[in-house]
């Protein structure tokens, strides 16, 4: 095996310590690392494992019970070279006497942004860079929106029939999709900082919008609800205390429990205004928002040129009734020329259904 297929290998490994900290590390990225020898075998490993502690880097050399001069040390993300909640990732690397960092993508964190490299060039380290680039980049895809463009990524998540229907007429949609996906939806719940749902899905399918996996987080929830026509007794109020933004244009004369904070924002012709409640959530720390919604508000987060990012479980059965609900509404389209595009990411497979994940283009 060549150097670069080695660095390619190490580099997967990486991403999979990295994916060790999925969940606990909002605001910050997901980052693993690995020091290994010349002859490419590992010594030690490390992953930042939850926001405020230590880097992959640091936990790394740490965990490493010897004399590291000589070493090598690979990582998904430039090391940082400023003072955060710990001290720079360049200081320790460049103590501990490692001789060559292979980074996957540069840190787009403007205090950042190539001048940890820089630090570790001029201190004699033998920098690479771009291995798996794409890959690290997409694992850090939060992160990056984050940082460049100072707004939440938005995911929009829907299972849908192969009619693209996503319940029927009479709003019959539990479970249109096998186990393994919904497993799936529960593990990418945890990933979100939160999910966000309307009026009407609360009042058809009274969902508690939880993360059941183990050691899992629940994430903030947030409903739009412009009259206030849910009750204060629904399970996204009431299942377990966590934080729940309520979106409304009304005055609130309900009681909704303690953990429901109600919101006032302007509304027009189509409904609550999209851009401002995703302003407000950026105001309150949440970095990712999962849409789980019908057709109607996940295609006005469309329209709008919010979302980011649309996950499709796609299962074996046809509905076959064009009343049935489609997955996004709203578009009056009449030429194909003129369909929204998206990028095709990935396709897996959870048996009986597909996942597609694909990414929005403007
Ligand atoms: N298969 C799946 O993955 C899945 C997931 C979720 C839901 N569902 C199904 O979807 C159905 C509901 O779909 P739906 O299309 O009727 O409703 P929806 O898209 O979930 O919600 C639309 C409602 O959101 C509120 N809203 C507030 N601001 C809005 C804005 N700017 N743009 C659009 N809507 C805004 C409005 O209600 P207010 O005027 O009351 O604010 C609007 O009527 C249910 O049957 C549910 O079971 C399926």
């Amino acid at each position: 095996m060549n150097d670069i297929k080695q660095y390619q290998k190490l580099m997967r490994k990486c991403l999979s310590l990295a994916k060790k900290g999925e969940g606990k590390t909002s605001p910050n990225p997901l980052v693993g690392c690995v020091i290994f020898d010349d002859d490419f075998n590992i010594v030690s490993v490390g992953w930042h494992e939850k926001y405020g502690e230590f880097h992959a880097e640091r936990n790394a050399i740490l965990n490493y019970k010897g004399d590291l001069k000589g070493k090598n040390l690979i990582v998904n993300l430039e090391p940082c070279c400023h003072y955060g909640k710990t001290p720079p990732c360049t200081d320790i690397i460049i103590e501990s006497g490692i001789k060559k960092v292979v980074v996957g993508m540069r840190d787009v964190n403007p205090i950042v942004a190539g001048k940890g490299i820089k630090q570790l060039q001029n201190s004699g380290i033998e920098v690479v860079e771009g291995v798996l680039e794409n890959e690290c980049k997409k694992l850090n895809e939060i992160f990056i929106k984050n940082q460049t463009e100072k707004k939440p990524f938005i995911l929009i998540k829907s299972a849908v029939t192969l009619d693209g229907k996503i319940a029927t007429k009479t709003n019959s949609s539990k479970w249109i999709t096998g186990e393994r996906a919904r497993r799936e939806v529960q593990r990418i719940r945890n990933l979100y900082d939160a999910i966000l749902t309307s009026s009407n899905t609360v009042l058809s399918d009274n969902p508690s919008l939880t993360a059941r996996i183990k050691g899992g987080k629940n994430p903030v929830r947030v409903v739009l609800d412009r009259h206030l026509k849910t009750s204060p007794s629904a399970k996204v109020y009431n299942d377990d205390g966590t934080k729940v933004f309520l979106f409304t244009s009304q005055k609130n004369n309900k009681k909704y429990p303690k953990n429901v904070c109600v919101k006032r924002v302007s509304e027009d012709k189509n409904g609550l205004d999209l851009n401002e409640i995703v302003s407000e959530l950026w105001e309150e720390g949440i970095r990712s928002i999962l849409v789980e919604a019908g057709g109607k508000l996940n295609g006005a987060f469309v329209k709008e040129g919010l979302a980011d990012k649309l996950v499709l479980f796609v299962a074996p059965k046809i509905l076959g009734d064009k009343k049935g609900k489609s997955f996004v509404e709203g578009f009056d389209i009449d030429d194909i020329n003129n369909s929204q595009i998206l990028d095709m990411v990935s396709v897996k497979r959870f048996e009986p259904d597909l996942m597609i994940e694909a990414g929005f283009k403007y």
